[in-house]
């Protein structure tokens, strides 16, 4: 599996700045985390583009759903003001605008595949398409869709894709290996310490989202898990020093 450092920045440094901007992601390099997290979704000409929602209403001076609107339209959009003024004029990145910008600042990428409101396996084929033969920036994929999971290594060769659940399903290992996975992504409020032992003592990467709080970032890494996914990486990175 791909090495990823134990603190990757939720949205960017979302505590901080507008998420999934490139403003975001910036940040989160300052604050001492070099990997990001990001959601990644369709416009309605099925262009790659980063918003965690399928609207557009909470991130965005736009409105309704995400999918109706093409990509031209979607660059017009403000991404940043509706979290401060300093961030006015932030747009809604594309996929292909952030792998530049990750690159030029030497960053990885978990690279959520979220279908929600679109057809997965056309989101699917287009991250597959964008990220082509690029090996300049560290990839991570990750979705909660299993079809999405199942069909990533088909078509991206070479790059591992994590299983996103918010519980851990009784029968997890038995559909993580089905689906060819790489690593299993979880809600951190369902980790004990019994649950990360079964999953790690099968040699499989934990990875868990959304830690805010150092303590519960130092317990849970204790317990095996591989990297914590947060929204605020100063406070991390103050907390918890380097240590892979
Ligand atoms: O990839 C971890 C996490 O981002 C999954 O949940 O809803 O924040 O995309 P969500
Ligand atoms: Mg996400």
């Amino acid at each position: 599996m791909i090495r990823v450092p134990h603190i990757i920045a939720h949205r960017g440094a979302s505590i901080e700045a507008p998420e999934n901007t490139i403003a975001a992601f910036r940040i989160a390099q300052v604050r001492g985390v070099n990997w990001i997290e990001c959601d990644v979704t369709l416009s309605a000409n099925d262009q790659c583009v980063l918003i965690h929602d399928d609207t557009l209403d909470r991130t965005t001076n736009g409105t309704g759903p995400i999918h109706q609107q093409d990509l031209s339209t979607l660059r017009t959009l403000d991404a940043g003001a509706w979290f401060s003024d300093i961030y006015k004029g932030e747009r809604i990145p594309t996929l292909d605008e952030t792998l530049d910008t990750l690159a030029a600042l030497y960053m990885g990428v978990n690279l959520e595949i979220k279908p929600s409101g679109c057809d997965a396996m056309v989101l699917a084929r287009k991250v597959a398409a964008t990220i082509g033969n690029r090996r300049d920036v560290p990839i991570l994929l990750s979705s909660f869709d299993p079809q999405v999971v199942a069909i990533m290594a088909e078509l991206c060769p070479g790059l591992d894709c994590g299983w996103l659940v918010e519980d851990v399903p009784a029968d997890w290992k038995a559909q993580y290996t089905a689906l060819k996975a790489a690593a299993l992504h979880v809600d951190q409020e369902q980790l004990t310490a019994e649950k990360c032992a079964e999953i790690t003592g099968e040699n499989v990467p934990l990875i868990c989202y959304t830690v805010n709080d150092p303590d519960r970032a130092r317990t849970l890494l204790s317990w095996g898990v591989r990297a914590i996914i947060t929204d605020n990486p100063a406070l991390m990175t103050t907390a918890i020093p380097p240590i892979r």
